[in-house]
């Protein structure tokens, strides 16, 4: 059986350029080491730790969050390194952000035991009410403080380039808090503001919509349960438990953007019932385009 902390030493290193380096204990012929690195530099930092006082459970922490990293490591091994670019924000959470935040977002990773305080739950209302996206950029930037003191939340700059960091933050908004997001102008308390200037997007990843393109994956896609009109009123046939939503709904047009749309749609298994297949990111963004001109919000008819 393969020793396990041979394997975490020994793990390739996934983003070299990074400058995080073996450490003397690694094995690995010279190889970087990403893990241990990453580990010692910033988790076992003592000020990163700060409410915690006793040396112990520094050790503890480190352990759990060494393990935690070896967790996702077997499965994933291979595909790491090839996967890790700005185009799979979902490796980047995994590889980053999981061993605290959670698999799911709720705050409820290995970092959970021993943080405080503890990793943020992103799948909370509270949460959504309280973070930008701006806001969320520049924590990833900077990292987070108590009362002066380093939190669990460290900074990234040096590990993500500003696009990896953008798409992350765009993978949580999307995957874990629905798409919605708080007011940008909203006060955060303790933390400096000056990231406020990020731009603010329509649609994550940087994509930019197409709504007539958008409008035959409506009609191929959507349309046999969300009705021509958007109404809601599809075929009779498809119809299954739960009505779908229209989306000329006073309440939903109150809170919807591209954002959101994107955001219901690439999750769509779950929420919508029946084999939604999943559609590529540029369709996604094509069809919430269509979507919310048509139907949600729809311009004006032009002169
Ligand atoms: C070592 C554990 C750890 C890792 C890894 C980690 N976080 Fe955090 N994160 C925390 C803790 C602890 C907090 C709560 C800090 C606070 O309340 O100031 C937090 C808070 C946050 C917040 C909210 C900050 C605020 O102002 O309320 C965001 C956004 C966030 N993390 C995003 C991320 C993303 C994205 C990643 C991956 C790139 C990541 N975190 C990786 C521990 C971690
Ligand atoms: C098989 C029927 C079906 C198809 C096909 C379908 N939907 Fe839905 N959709 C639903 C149902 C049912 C709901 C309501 C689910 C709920 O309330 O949990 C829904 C909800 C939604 C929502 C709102 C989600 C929310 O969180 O409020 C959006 C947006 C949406 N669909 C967009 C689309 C788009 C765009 C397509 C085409 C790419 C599509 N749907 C295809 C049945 C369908």
């Amino acid at each position: 059986m393969r020793n396990p902390f041979f394997f975490v030493m020994c793990q390739p290193a996934v983003n070299g350029a990074n400058g995080l380096s073996c450490t003397a204990s690694c094995k690995c012929s010279g190889e970087r080491n990403y893990r241990v690195g990453f580990i010692e530099r910033n988790i076992m930092h003592p000020n990163k730790f700060v409410s915690i006082a006793r040396r112990k459970i520094h050790l503890a922490a480190a352990f759990l969050l060494l393990s935690s990293w070896f967790a996702v490591g077997p499965a994933g091994a291979q595909t790491w390194k090839s996967h890790l670019s700005a185009d799979e924000p979902e490796a980047l959470y995994r590889h980053y952000c999981s061993s605290c935040h959670g698999a799911k977002g709720d705050g409820k990773g290995l970092g959970d035991f021993v943080l405080e305080p503890p990793p943020k739950n992103f799948t909370s209302k509270e949460t959504r009410q309280e973070l930008s996206r701006a806001h969320m950029i520049e924590v990833l930037n900077k990292g987070t403080r108590k009362k002066g003191k380093r939190t669990g939340m460290i900074a990234f700059k040096d590990n993500l380039s500003p696009q990896q960091i953008e798409s992350v933050v765009d993978y949580v908004i999307v995957t874990f808090m629905d798409g919605k997001l708080a007011p940008k102008a909203q006060v955060h308390a303790g933390h400096d503001h000056s990231a406020e200037t990020v731009k603010t997007v329509d649609y994550p990843y940087g994509l930019t919509p197409n709504a007539s393109r958008g409008q035959s994956i409506y009609s191929a896609s959507c349309q046999s349960c969300h009705g021509e009109k958007g109404d809601g009123r599809g075929s009779p046939a498809q119809m299954g438990s739960i009505n779908p939503r229209s989306f000329r709904d006073a309440d939903f047009v109150k809170s919807v953007s591209g954002f959101s749309l994107f955001s219901a749609v690439s999750r769509g298994p779950g929420h919508m019932p029946v084999g939604q297949q999943i559609l590529p990111n540029q369709d996604i963004a094509d069809v919430s385009e269509y979507v919310l001109r048509t139907y949600s919000k729809p311009r004006p008819p032009q002169p």
